[in-house]
């Protein structure tokens, strides 16, 4: 398996952002001008500051643990399980460098979660590295143990049985329904959201790189709530210079580019590329101006970019240990005099 790197020593990121419309008041909605925010990484701790949050938030985020438990109701699928069910069966720890496994590292990162009494914990796909039903109904056991609430989007992976007839949309519908639909806990599976302490966590669905129209206008509406807004979506928004993994709404996204449809037996991607309607979303996103910012997975590798002014954290594998610790923080006042105001 490939080795990741991770920010090995202490590592701060300040990214001061558009500093307009700065009286935010107290009820956390943002009335004009962008919110300011301040983003930092320490290991694994990620800490957002913006003046317009008043209640300090903490959720942990948990992407690609990759889960590959099955037992015999999985059998007649392993002419397409039987790849990925062997991928991650024995990982190194990106810390320790000691031997583990995704299950070992998904109890232990809620145990963790747990014990910083979480106020909710993001899972943002890549859960499973198939759907299989034992893997599906552990999670769900584990989830509940803990009492934290959870949110859930799907990576590409999760619904993914390789060399199964169907189109992307297809197969992920058919098996979102068959099998992930309790971890969606009654919002639809390709849009939801769960507020805590006035913040709107949104999961959109993009597992198949692509945003559909239904998506794009719930996005819309969510930005013109004026509530405080994180974006929860498998796959990161490209970023300029970013590889094809950066797939979302990515200009090289499409056939040309598609070097891995044989070996996970799926469709190419589309000669074309994306939709407008996925451009339009990036668009969107890095428009928004009451976005804190946008968490993501995909990659197996921990990244930070800043992409017009809004940013966006990708982390490592939960399959070789990694999540993020999150604060949501408001600002304190000699950080807001020496930030926010100017002379
Ligand atoms: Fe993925």
């Amino acid at each position: 398996m490939k080795r990741r790197s991770f920010f090995q020593k202490t590592t701060t990121a300040i990214l001061g952002l558009g500093l307009v419309g700065k009286s935010f008041a107290s009820n956390k909605k943002v009335k004009n001008g962008k919110t300011a925010v301040c983003a930092t990484v320490e290991g694994n701790k990620l800490s957002f500051y913006s003046e317009a949050i008043n209640d300090s938030i903490n959720i942990f985020h948990i992407t690609d643990t990759h889960l590959f438990k099955d037992d015999k109701r999985g059998i007649p699928y392993q002419e397409f399980s039987g790849r990925m069910s062997k991928a991650y069966n024995e990982t190194m720890h990106f810390q320790t460098r000691e031997k583990t496994n995704p299950e070992e590292t998904f109890v232990k990162t809620l145990k963790l979660a747990k014990e910083a009494n979480a106020d909710l914990i993001t899972l943002v796909g890549d859960l499973f590295s198939f759907p299989s039903e034992i893997a599906i109904e552990w999670v769900l056991a584990r989830l509940k143990e803990t009492g934290i609430p959870y949110i859930y989007t799907a990576g590409n992976h999760d619904w993914h049985y390789e060399g199964m007839y169907g189109s992307l949309e297809e197969l992920r519908d058919t098996w979102t329904k068959k099998r992930l639909l309790p971890l969606y806990q009654g919002k639809d599976p390709l849009m939801g959201t769960t507020d805590i302490k006035g913040v709107r966590f949104i999961a959109i669905d993009n597992s198949t790189y692509e945003i559909n129209e239904a998506q794009l206008a719930f996005f819309k509406e969510q930005v013109s709530s004026g509530l405080l807004l994180v974006l929860l979506v498998h796959i990161p928004m490209y970023a300029p210079g970013k590889s094809i993994s950066f797939g979302c709404g990515n200009p090289n996204w499409g056939a040309e580019n598609d070097g891995v449809f044989e070996l996970e037996r799926r469709p190419k991607w589309p000669e074309a590329g994306h939709t407008q309607t996925t451009f339009d979303f990036h668009k969107e996103v890095f428009s928004a101006p009451n976005l804190l910012g946008v968490l993501a997975g995909h990659t197996h590798r921990f990244s930070m970019e800043l992409i017009k002014g809004t940013p966006q954290i990708v982390t490592d594998d939960n399959a070789s240990g990694g999540y993020l610790d999150i604060d949501f923080l408001p600002m304190e006042v000699k950080d807001k005099k020496l930030i926010l105001e100017s002379e």
